[in-house]
């Protein structure tokens, strides 16, 4: 049956063509001419454009089913088996106690249900950068024996709306597929979890981020399905997570990550060398004052990570000096290979002048 409302619509679309048709015998002035031309030719550009706006519209969903029924492949890419160990960290130990009762809500959730309450459900770490918050993470899920899966913010973090939380979506369900597939556990990571889980209202109209919180909450409070989801964040900036994120049942074990005190800087370094020795299987380092070392990194406020860029940078000025030697036909030997005092405090020394200039922060060789 033909729609009425439709057959008004051609109706007056033939009528608008009338207007425009000029019958053959009909004279007509120049002026009328060239006005009959630029109306067809206005009606074509409007006829394009529509076609053009549909177009973009079609694309847009095409789009958006491809990504709900195939989740980013660097997605599944970043589902990794860690291999960072408790025993690599160094001055945390009173912070990995903590870390291990939240890992007992996952291995012996009756231990919390047998008092009547629910084992934590998020982990949330905070702390200045560089302190060991990702390698904290990662070590876990070694110990845990489960998946780990860094949510990268770069895909998440969309301008097209829907897509954040699409992306996001996927990659929950990706990982609860690899529980499923595997049995073993997947931990969600949310690094600078501040940039997802910002308060509400609090970035200039980036109402994606809303909607992640959304999807998050959603996720955390069980209406889809959590077994086998171990969920961990972290953070440089508490102050600006949203607090709904915080409630019990969410990220509610929350800890800090301090910068390390002079005995753990001392242990930082020892175990920094020792990594570095073990992966190159050759002694590097030759020291006699191992502790006044220590106590100039400690007075200079070293992160964990500025205690490795340390290592690093003495380990390239080394490289540097063999190369020259190398290319001017003087080989060093192997004790001119040592890394020794001397040579930390170069490093340590200019560590310390570029803080004062503020010329970069990062330290990053
Ligand atoms: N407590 C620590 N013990 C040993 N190494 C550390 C420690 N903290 C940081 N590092 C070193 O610095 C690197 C960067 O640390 P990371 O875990 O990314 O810091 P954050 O996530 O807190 O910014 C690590 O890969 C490790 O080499
Ligand atoms: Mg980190």
């Amino acid at each position: 049956m033909v729609d009425p409302k439709k057959k008004k619509e051609e109706n007056e679309d033939e009528e608008d063509l009338e207007d425009l048709i000029i019958e053959e015998d009909e004279e007509i002035s120049e002026e009328e001419a060239e006005q009959f031309v630029k109306s067809i030719a206005d009606r074509l550009y409007v006829q394009d454009q529509v076609i053009e706006g549909q177009k973009k519209i079609i694309e847009k969903y095409e789009k958006q089913i491809h990504q709900l029924s195939n989740p980013p492949s660097s997605l599944k890419i970043a589902l990794s088996q860690e291999e960072t160990s408790y025993s690599d960290i160094g001055g945390l130990d009173s912070v990995l106690e903590k870390i291990k009762h939240f890992e007992y809500g996952i291995d012996c959730p009756y231990a919390y249900s047998s008092y009547g309450i629910d084992p934590p459900k998020g982990l949330l770490m905070y702390g200045p950068p560089g302190t060991g918050k990702t390698m904290i993470a990662k070590a876990m899920s070694n110990e845990l024996g489960c998946w780990f899966l860094e949510l990268p913010l770069s895909l998440i973090i969309s301008k097209y709306v829907g897509e954040a939380e699409q992306n996001l979506e996927a990659a929950i369900n990706s990982a609860r597929k690899k529980y499923h597939q595997t049995e073993r556990k997947v931990m969600l990571f949310v690094d600078e979890a501040e940039q997802m889980f910002r308060k509400k209202g609090s970035h200039n109209g980036h109402e994606v981020v809303d909607r992640c919180v959304n999807v998050w909450l959603r996720t955390m409070d069980g209406m889809g399905n959590n077994e086998g989801l171990i969920f961990v964040a972290a953070t440089n900036y508490l102050e600006k997570i949203d607090d709904a994120l915080l409630r019990a049942g969410r990220f509610d074990y929350v800890v800090e990550i301090p910068k390390p005190n002079l005995a753990g800087v001392e242990d930082i370094f020892v175990k920094q060398m020792r990594m570095k020795e073990e992966k190159a299987n050759r002694e590097i380092y030759q020291l006699t004052n191992s502790e006044g070392l220590s106590e100039m990194m400690y007075a200079c406020r070293m992160t964990g990570a500025d205690i490795a860029n340390v290592l690093k940078q003495a380990s390239f000025n080394q490289i540097q000096y063999f190369m020259q030697s190398s290319a001017m036909g003087k080989p060093m030997c192997k004790e001119e290979l040592m890394i020794r005092d001397k040579d930390l405090i170069a490093v340590i020394d200019l560590y310390d002048r570029v803080k004062e200039e503020k010329k970069f922060v990062g330290f990053n060789v």
